[in-house]
C-alpha cells in the first residue's frame, strides 16, 4: 500500500473529483480512471469495459503502464490477437461481482494469463501480483479494471484492493452521469425535431386555413352582391315574407364574410414577422377611443388612458390587439348610461403590465377558460354582434410578443383584461 502522504491523499482527491466531472464519454472515464490508478501505484492498469449490456464480452477501452511506449505496444498486440486469456479473469468478476485477487502470480500462472504474442513483454516486465476489479453502475457490472503490480517485493493487498474497488466505484457513477447525460442530449434532440416538424406542421395548417379563407371571399361577397342587385331589380314585386328571406340571406353573407376577414386577421398574426420598434401604446389606445367615438358621436363614454413610456412591440399587431379589446369594451358597454372605459398602464424593468377595464355587461366567470378560444363567445349574437374570434387574435398577439392575458368578470358589472407584455 502507498503511504498516507499529503500527496497522496490530494491525488486521490483530484482523481475522484475529475471522475465526477467526466460526462463526455465512457472512453474518456476508463482513460482517467486507468491513468489515475496507474500513476497513484505505480502499477500496470488497464480498464475493460463492456459495450453491449446483452454480452459478457469487454473490450480494452484503456491502459496506462509506466514504462513509456509499452501501454501502445500491449494495445497493438491485443488489437490483433485474441484477448488474453488474463481478461477472463475480467469476465469472471462480471458473474461474481467483486474484485479478484491473485498476491502472488507463479511463473506458471503468468504463462497462463499471458498466451504467446505478450509473453515477451510480459518476461521483460514481469507481473508479480494481479488484481481484478469490476466497474459498477448501480448492481450492474459495466466493466473492469485489472492492475498488475510490477515490484516483486510489494505484493497487492485485501487494503489495496478494497481502494481501487472504491476508485472503481466512482467511476462507475461517472459512467452512469455519461449515460444519462447521453440520454438527455438523445431526448432534447428528439423534442428539437419533434418542435420543429409540429412547428412546420402549424405552418402548413396555418397557411391552408388562410388559402381557404381567401378563396372563400370572393364567393360570399358575390353571393351578398348578387342578392342585393336581386333586391332592387326583383324585390318590390316580392311578398313581405320573401323579403325578409333575402334580407337573412344577406345578413348571413354579411357574417360569414366578417367571419373570412377575421380569420384571415388571425391566421396573418402567425404568417407575419414580428417587427419590434418603439410604439407609445398610450397614444394607440387614445387613438383607437377616439375612432370608435366618431364612429358613434352619440354615445357618451369616459374614458381613461395613462402614459407610458414607448415600448418595444410590433406596432401593426399591437394595434389590432388594442383595437380588439377596445372594440369590445366599447360594444359591451353600450346599454350603459354612463359607461366608462379605462386603460391603467403599469412599467416596471420587466415589462409592462395592463389593465382594460369597462363598466359593461360582463361575462359569467364559469365560461372564462372560453375566452381566448376562436369562434367561442358568452353572449348571444341578438344581443351583442361579433365573430368571436377577436381575443383570440389579442392571445396571439401578446404570446408572440412574449407576453401573458387572462379576463375577469363579474355579468351585469363590467370586465377587466390584464395583458403583461416583457420587455424584448
Ligand atoms: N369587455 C367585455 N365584456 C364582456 N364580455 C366580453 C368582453 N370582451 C369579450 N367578452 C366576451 O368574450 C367573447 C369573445 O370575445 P371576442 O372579442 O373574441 O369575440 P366577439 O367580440 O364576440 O367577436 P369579434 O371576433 O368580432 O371580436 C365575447 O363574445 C364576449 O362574450
Ligand atoms: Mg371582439
Amino acid at each position: 500500500m502507498p503511504r498516507w502522504t499529503a500527496e497522496l491523499v490530494t491525488k486521490l482527491a483530484q482523481l475522484s473529483g475529475q471522475l465526477a466531472l467526466s460526462v463526455e464519454n465512457a472512453d474518456s472515464v476508463a482513460e482517467q480512471l486507468a491513468r489515475g490508478v496507474g500513476e497513484l501505484f505505480g502499477d500496470c492498469c488497464t480498464v475493460l469495459l463492456r459495450d453491449d449490456p446483452a454480452s459478457t464480452r469487454m473490450r480494452l477501452s484503456s491502459m496506462w503502464h509506466p514504462v513509456p511506449g509499452l501501454a501502445k505496444a500491449v494495445r497493438e498486440i491485443y488489437e490483433m490477437q485474441a484477448p488474453p486469456s488474463s481478461y477472463d479473469l475480467a469476465g469472471r468478476v462480471l458473474s461474481v461481482n467483486e474484485f479478484v485477487l491473485i498476491p502472488e502470480v507463479s511463473s506458471g500462472e503468468l504463462d497462463r494469463l499471458f498466451p504467446e504474442a505478450f509473453r515477451e513483454l510480459a518476461a521483460a516486465h514481469p507481473i508479480y501480483s494481479w488484481l481484478v476489479v469490476p466497474v459498477r453502475v448501480g448492481d450492474r457490472v459495466e466493466g473492469a479494471l485489472t492492475l498488475g503490480r510490477l515490484r516483486p517485493d510489494e505484493p497487492i493487498d485485501a487494503e489495496e484492493a478494497a481502494f481501487v474497488q472504491t476508485l472503481a466505484d466512482h467511476a462507475g457513477l461517472a459512467l452512469c452521469n455519461v449515460r444519462l447525460q447521453r440520454h438527455e442530449r438523445q431526448a432534447r434532440a428528439e423534442a428539437e425535431t419533434r418542435t420543429a416538424e409540429l412547428a412546420t406542421a402549424c405552418q402548413e395548417l396555418e397557411a391552408f386555413s388562410y388559402a381557404v379563407a381567401h378563396d372563400l371571399r370572393g364567393p360570399t361577397r358575390t353571393i351578398e352582391g348578387l342578392t342585393e342587385v336581386f333586391l332592387a331589380d326583383h324585390g318590390h314585386g316580392l311578398p313581405e315574407e320573401g323579403l325578409d328571406l333575402i334580407g337573412r340571406i344577406v345578413a348571413s353573407s354579411r357574417h360569414m364574410a366578417a367571419v373570412i376577414d377575421d380569420l384571415m386577421k388571425l391566421s396573418g398574426v402567425s404568417r407575419r414577422e414580428l417587427t419590434r420598434r418603439p410604439v407609445r401604446l398610450s397614444d394607440l389606445a387614445r387613438a383607437i377611443l377616439s375612432e370608435l367615438q366618431l364612429k358613434e358621436p352619440d354615445r357618451v363614454v369616459s374614458t381613461r388612458v395613462d402614459a407610458c413610456a414607448p415600448f418595444d412591440a410590433d406596432a401593426g399587431l399591437m394595434h389590432l390587439a388594442f383595437e380588439n379589446l377596445l372594440n369590445n369594451a366599447w360594444k359591451f358597454t353600450r346599454g350603459r348610461e354612463h359607461a366608462m372605459i379605462d386603460v391603467l398602464i403599469h412599467e416596471s424593468e420587466v415589462g409592462l403590465e395592463l389593465e382594460f377595464r369597462d363598466n359593461g355587461a360582463g361575462f359569467d366567470m364559469a365560461y372564462a377558460a372560453k375566452l381566448f378560444t376562436p369562434f367561442e363567445r358568452l353572449h348571444r349574437r341578438s344581443e351583442f354582434e361579433g365573430t368571436g374570434i377577436g381575443l383570440a387574435t389579442v392571445d396571439r398577439i401578446v404570446r408572440r410578443h412574449g407576453g401573458s392575458i387572462r379576463g375577469e368578470a363579474v355579468v351585469g358589472h363590467g370586465a377587466r383584461f390584464f395583458m403583461a407584455l416583457p420587455r424584448a
